[in-house]
């Protein structure tokens, strides 16, 4: 069939004129490795779709990104593609490659190696599956199809479950560059958040007047309650921005993501009061180490933790958790409340984190 299309193509001088043709029959002529010409031809119609604007997952879980494509009319022979997963991260920059598959064969690339591969459970299946999610895993994950003639791509948005928080340096308010907020936030067992993120936190009432840094590098701050020393009354709410700002000459605040936790954050019971090094220890001979700030509001927002006794962290500073507001135990709505970063000598009582791996 193809040689008699071929031939009648060739010999009535139309082939020249296809690609425009209203039927939408097209040709294309491409040179293989020796130059030797070959004239494909088609009247297929390649689709891909992804089903799913968007879905999300937690930290250290698994997720399915759909992808599916098909032709129209039915080809009448297996045709073989190549699909391209890419990612664009939610924290900006370029889109990096994530999966090149080849018929049945597939390879994951760069950060990914490992821990994406293509469903392929029915013919047309390009679903990614990814284990172990990263918190900084989010954004946009493009399934691109390439049959020859055609290239067609569909997107999907990765988001994580998580719980945004504002983190201060030690020393006080404005003491970070961008690096030193990277570094904040990881050492909090935590990563930037992106401004899809402090959005959602924004919705869900985080009222908040110091600027921190995002992902992306802009500096913004979310506001709930407009109050003189924010803005003043007259302001809408909303997530106000000073936009981008000088990655190393300017200082704020940042805003933090952490997802949830395989382990467990709890308050040592413990029979005294413990300045911080004995914290540390505490934590230590209970088989488990000092919680981290990122670690203690995950525990907050996926395990309900509320305890109104105040401990020390990993960073020095002393806060405690509560989903259920009460009387004497600080502001009305729920929340990890801070007295910030006390003397390391005085007597508190500790946050430890036990990590188990079921
Ligand atoms: C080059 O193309 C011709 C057909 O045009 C084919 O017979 C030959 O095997 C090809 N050579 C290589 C090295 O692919
Ligand atoms: C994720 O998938 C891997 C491999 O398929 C499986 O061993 C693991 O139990 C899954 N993890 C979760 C959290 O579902
Ligand atoms: C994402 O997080 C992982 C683990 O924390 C880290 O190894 C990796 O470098 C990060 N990737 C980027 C692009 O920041
Ligand atoms: C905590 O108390 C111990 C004595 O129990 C003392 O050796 C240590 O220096 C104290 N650490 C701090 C930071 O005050």
């Amino acid at each position: 069939m193809m040689i008699c299309c071929l031939a009648q193509l060739v010999l009535s001088g139309w082939a020249r004129t296809a690609p425009t043709s209203p039927n939408s029959f097209f040709y294309h002529n491409f040179l293989k490795g020796n130059s030797s010409r070959e004239i494909h031809f088609s009247g297929v119609k390649l689709h891909v779709d992804s089903a799913q604007a968007s879905v999300s997952a937690v930290r250290g879980g698994n997720t399915t990104m759909p992808c599916r494509f098909w032709y129209e009319p039915e080809p009448s022979s297996p045709r073989e593609v190549r699909v391209k997963w890419s990612w664009l991260p939610a924290a900006g920059g370029h889109e990096t490659d994530v999966l090149v598959a080849i018929g049945p064969h597939s390879r994951s690339l760069g950060e990914f190696r490992g821990r994406v591969q293509l469903r392929q459970d029915f013919p047309g299946d390009a679903a990614l599956v990814m284990t172990e999610v990263q918190l900084n895993d989010t954004g946009h994950y493009r399934c691109e199809v390439v049959d020859r003639l055609e290239d067609k791509s569909s997107s999907v948005y990765l988001e994580l479950k998580g719980v945004v928080f504002p983190y201060q340096h030690p020393r006080g308010q404005y003491h970070l560059n961008f690096q030193g907020a990277q570094q904040a936030c990881e050492e909090q067992d935590a990563t930037l958040a992106t401004f899809p993120q402090l959005f959602q936190s924004w919705k869900e009432g985080l009222n908040w007047c110091n600027a921190g840094w995002l992902a992306d590098g802009t500096v913004q701050y979310p506001i709930t309650r407009p109050r003189v020393p924010c803005g003043g009354h007259g302001l809408a709410p909303g997530v106000r921005t000073y936009g981008r700002r000088h990655r190393r000459l300017h200082h704020y605040d940042v805003f933090c993501f952490s997802s949830s936790l395989r382990g467990k954050v709890y308050y040592l019971q413990a029979s005294h009061k413990m300045n911080l090094t004995e914290a540390q220890q505490a934590c230590q001979e209970n088989g488990a180490e000092i919680a981290k700030v990122g670690q203690l509001y995950a525990a907050w927002k996926f395990t309900g933790l509320d305890r109104c006794d105040a401990g020390w962290l990993a960073d020095g500073s002393v806060r405690y958790p509560i989903t259920r507001p009460r009387r004497n135990c600080g502001a009305s709505e729920p929340g990890v409340r801070s007295f910030g970063f006390p003397p390391p000598q005085h007597k508190h009582g500790v946050y430890c984190y036990k990590f188990d791996d079921e």
